[in-house]
């Protein structure tokens, strides 16, 4: 059992699934990432199963901040050893806290926002939306087809793709944000 199944089984509100994501949602993501992003910021990294992957396929020049928000899963991001990277234990939350307004280029979030209340949900999208540039990328991959109507409110430039190949099936939300 991975030391994310182990935590996701006592925590199944934080994670909303038991097993880490397969590689082939991690390079579905990945390839979304514009080559000119600098600033990358990952919500809910889990034990780092697609952060490594964002480290190894992100472009030359980007950083990359991962936010999670569990302290038994911060020592194996801990591990993770790259010139470009940083690990945040802040809530995903404390988004606009960290990050000025209009600098970040792309924002992939796992977090389970299925299960946060409609108050939390929106102040994360607004965040959100707040962080990230003029046509900044948000990414929200999750397993349940939900809440797309209200990421629609904040990015109306939202498409979805989905990723067969994961346990379970994953739905990705990709938007674009507009101009301010
Ligand atoms: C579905 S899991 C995804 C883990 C990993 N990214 C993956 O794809 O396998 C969601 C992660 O979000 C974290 N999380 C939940 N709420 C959070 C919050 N408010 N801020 C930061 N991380 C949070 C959980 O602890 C969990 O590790």
């Amino acid at each position: 059992m991975t030391s994310f199944t182990k935590y996701a089984l006592k925590n199944l509100k934080l994670t909303g699934s038991v097993i880490p994501s397969s590689r082939f949602l991690a390079n579905k993501i990945a390839q979304q990432i514009p080559k000119e992003s600098r600033t990358i910021v990952e919500l809910g990294a889990g034990d780092g199963v697609i952060t490594r992957y964002l480290l190894k396929h992100m472009p030359e020049q980007a950083h990359l901040t991962s936010y999670e928000i569990s302290k038994q899963l911060l020592p194996h991001l801990a591990k993770i050893d790259h010139p470009r990277f940083l690990v945040s234990n802040h809530s995903a939350l404390e988004l606009d806290n960290d990050f000025a307004q209009s600098t970040v280029d792309v924002v992939i979030s796992s977090l389970p926002i299925a299960l946060f209340d409609q108050a939390m949900k929106q102040q994360l999208l607004s965040q959100i939306r707040k962080v990230l540039t003029t046509n900044g990328l948000f990414i929200q991959y999750q397993y349940l087809p939900k809440d797309k109507k209200l990421i629609l409110q904040y990015f109306p430039d939202t498409k979805t793709l989905w990723s067969a190949l994961n346990v379970p099936p994953a739905f990705i939300y990709i938007s674009r944000n507009s101009a301010k």
